[in-house]
């Protein structure tokens, strides 16, 4: 009998720990790879000439701008302003929030809209753009055929292409420093991986609420903490116009109207203010949208079906903004160049 009760316990044992297993806890955590291309992969060299690239302000019409300038890695890889401005060009403002490019690498589709899929397919856009670096590629390419410095290391990261830049090349290099730019080990990585004390208590019932009560997971999920896809979550009424329709742009039909690309949470705290139009200065403010649905009382047209007032006091929306500051990692090592080719 007492023998058989032990059995039982150790199988009820065991059947909790199974069920408990089923919480996929590693889901949570970076893959150890990052994703890259056939035909682009990266490469010490590659890395090295992309970063360059990346903060090179000659790759401007103003020669003020570069990447950084929007996307720094002092400012959580974003500009801290709600839409990016280009200094240099008249101070013309862009009508979006400039988005981090932190684990770029992992997302299927870039942009708010996800108008691009690729990274090499983004990276020339930026240059182009009147309202961001304004620089024409007929006159870029030869500019940067012109600088000795840069053949070299074209030709050392693209044997094949001999020292000869072209756009082709130019968006491969940038693109593999994007590849690069990923988060770093954050308090709740530790907690995942086994260090219960790594996050407050408060935070791990912010991630309780985060997965249960509050249904944030139903579009932040996985260890990026984004589904990949878009969604309207209710933050501008009236009819939307231009930049604000979204996806819409893209696809042209009425089910993606107003409907922006789920951002990463990652680094959240580095990366304010929020939203796609920069319009929410506070993580509280900005679960408060998410969480109560919407930024208005009444409803607002096509807003998604999974941002509804999930009835949360104000110690589960601080709970859970305490749970979305243990996401914030150390800034990832990097020598920012100060030289460049010549
Ligand atoms: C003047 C500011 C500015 C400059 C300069 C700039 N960007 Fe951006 N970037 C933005 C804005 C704003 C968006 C969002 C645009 C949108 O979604 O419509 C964006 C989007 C992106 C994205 C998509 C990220 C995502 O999660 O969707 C990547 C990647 C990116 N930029 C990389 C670059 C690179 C590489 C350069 C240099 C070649 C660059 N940017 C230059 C402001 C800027
Ligand atoms: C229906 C899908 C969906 C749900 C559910 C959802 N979010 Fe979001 N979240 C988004 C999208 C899409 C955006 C960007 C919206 C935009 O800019 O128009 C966003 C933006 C955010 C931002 C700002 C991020 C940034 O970089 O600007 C935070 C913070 C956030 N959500 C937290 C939460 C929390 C906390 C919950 C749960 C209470 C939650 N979200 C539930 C889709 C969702």
């Amino acid at each position: 009998m007492i023998a058989n009760l032990g059995l039982n316990t150790l199988i009820i044992g065991l059947l909790v720990s199974l069920l408990s297993a089923t919480e996929d806890m590693s889901k949570w955590l970076r893959p150890s790879e990052v994703p890259q291309p056939k035909n682009n992969k990266i490469t010490p060299e590659r890395i090295e000439l992309g970063k360059l690239l990346y903060f090179d302000t000659r790759l401007s019409t103003s020669g003020k701008i570069s990447c950084a300038t929007c996307h720094h890695p002092k400012q959580g890889w974003t500009d801290l302003i709600p839409t990016s401005k280009a200094v240099g060009h008249n101070g013309l403002t862009g009508s979006r929030n400039s988005p981090v490019i932190l684990n770029s690498a992992y997302q299927k589709h870039q942009f708010w809209d996800g108008r691009v899929r690729t990274l090499e397919q983004q990276a020339l856009g930026p240059i182009e753009a009147g309202v961001e670096m304004n620089m024409s590629l007929d006159t870029l390419i030869p500019l940067l055929n012109n600088i000795k410095g840069y053949q070299k290391l074209f030709k050392k990261a693209y044997p094949k292409s001999g020292g000869v830049i072209t756009k082709d090349y130019l968006a491969k290099a940038i693109a593999t420093f994007e590849r690069t730019v990923v988060s770093t080990e954050a308090p709740f990585d530790r907690y995942v991986k086994g260090d219960k004390k790594a996050i407050s208590e408060k935070a791990k019932k912010g991630f309780a609420l985060f997965k249960g009560k509050a249904k944030c997971t139903t579009c932040h999920d996985g260890f990026n903490f984004t589904d990949g896809s878009f969604h309207n979550v209710g933050l501008n009424d009236g009819e939307l116009t231009g930049a604000e329709l979204g996806r819409y742009n893209v696809k042209g039909r009425a089910g993606w109207y107003g409907v922006m690309k789920t951002p990463t949470l990652r680094d959240i705290t580095k990366s304010y203010p929020y939203m796609h139009d920069g319009s929410v200065k506070t993580l509280e403010e900005a679960t408060e949208i998410c969480a109560n649905g919407g930024r208005y009382e009444h409803n607002v047209k096509n807003k998604s079906l999974d941002i509804k007032d999930r009835g949360l006091n104000k110690t589960e929306i601080n709970q859970l903004v305490s749970f979305m500051k243990s996401l914030t990692g150390p800034d990832m090592k990097l020598k920012i160049p100060t030289k460049f080719p010549q």
